[in-house]
């Protein structure tokens, strides 16, 4: 049965962990949805993984619609979740417009990176029938503003703010939230005080779901391993597998490990 918004809101309800992964093309998309992975993401870290940029910035809308067809075609089940690639939703306006071109082509929802600015434009998403997740923590298309990639919501207060947009974005209407590097603790803290389902990258494993770039699970990360990253093909036989050990160790909550987390 194919995976749906309740589904994984169910998950969060039982306790159970569910598995995102990255795929960009039709092939990986029906290997990965075959292994069983709830939720696949067209990641605009593409722009990274198949572009050779250093930053997600230079992906467009075109490159983005694109993928997500590739993606939808393998698909044999899972939740298509489409990243808005930087400055696509810029304006309410400009984002309603860009996630229908992301839902004509095969996505079953969006992800935007932000914080509170962002409630009148999931709002508007969310009222016209795009399901939105909010990427909060190290949101990679502020690298610019960031200073580099860097751990978010370390001190008490930046870890405040961080669970006050949470909550103020699912009020909103985001049905997902996700968080990218930000220490375990303040993670479980967020996954408690949404009812939204939270998906973690670099956040610890008390989050209601992961999600990992397959390249990096499969162990061909090129440039420095980020702490979070786990190669599950060293230990297993092929692709299916590697990808169907990721789902069971997420579901076991054996992955993310101490090794794999940020405590603060
Ligand atoms: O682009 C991407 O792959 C992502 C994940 C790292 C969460 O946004
Ligand atoms: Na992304």
């Amino acid at each position: 049965m194919a995976v749906t918004i309740n589904t994984l809101r169910e998950f969060k309800q039982k306790g159970k962990a569910f598995a995102a992964l990255t795929s960009y093309d039709a092939t990986f998309s029906q290997v990965v949805s075959e292994a069983g992975v709830h939720v696949i993401l067209i990641g605009d870290s593409l722009g990274m993984v198949l572009q050779g940029h250093d930053s997600t910035l230079p992906v467009t809308m075109d490159q983005m619609v694109y993928h997500v067809s590739c993606v939808a075609k393998g698909n044999r089940g899972s939740l298509i979740m489409a990243d808005m690639p930087f400055m696509s939703y810029g304006t309410v306006e400009a984002a309603l417009e860009n996630a229908a071109e992301l839902m004509r082509a095969g996505a079953h929802m969006v992800k935007l990176e932000g914080t509170d600015w962002m409630k009148d434009t999931i709002a508007a998403l969310s009222e016209r029938g795009v399901p939105v997740c909010a990427h909060l923590g190290l949101t990679p298309q502020f690298v610019n503003k960031f200073g580099g990639y860097k751990v978010q919501g370390r001190d008490e207060k930046a870890a405040e703010m961080m669970i006050e947009h949470a909550c103020e974005l699912e009020s909103a209407g985001a049905d997902l939230i996700l968080l990218e590097c930000v220490p375990a603790p303040l993670a479980a803290r967020i996954s408690q005080a949404v009812r939204a389902p939270v998906i973690g990258i670099g956040a610890g494993s008390d989050t209601d779901g992961q999600v990992l770039v397959l390249h990096d699970m499969l162990g061909i990360t090129t440039g420095r391993k980020p702490r979070f990253v786990k190669n599950f093909l060293a230990e297993t036989h092929s692709v299916q597998e590697a990808i169907e050990a990721y789902v069971n160790a997420v579901g076991e909550r054996t992955f993310p490990a101490e090794e794999h987390t940020f405590k603060a």
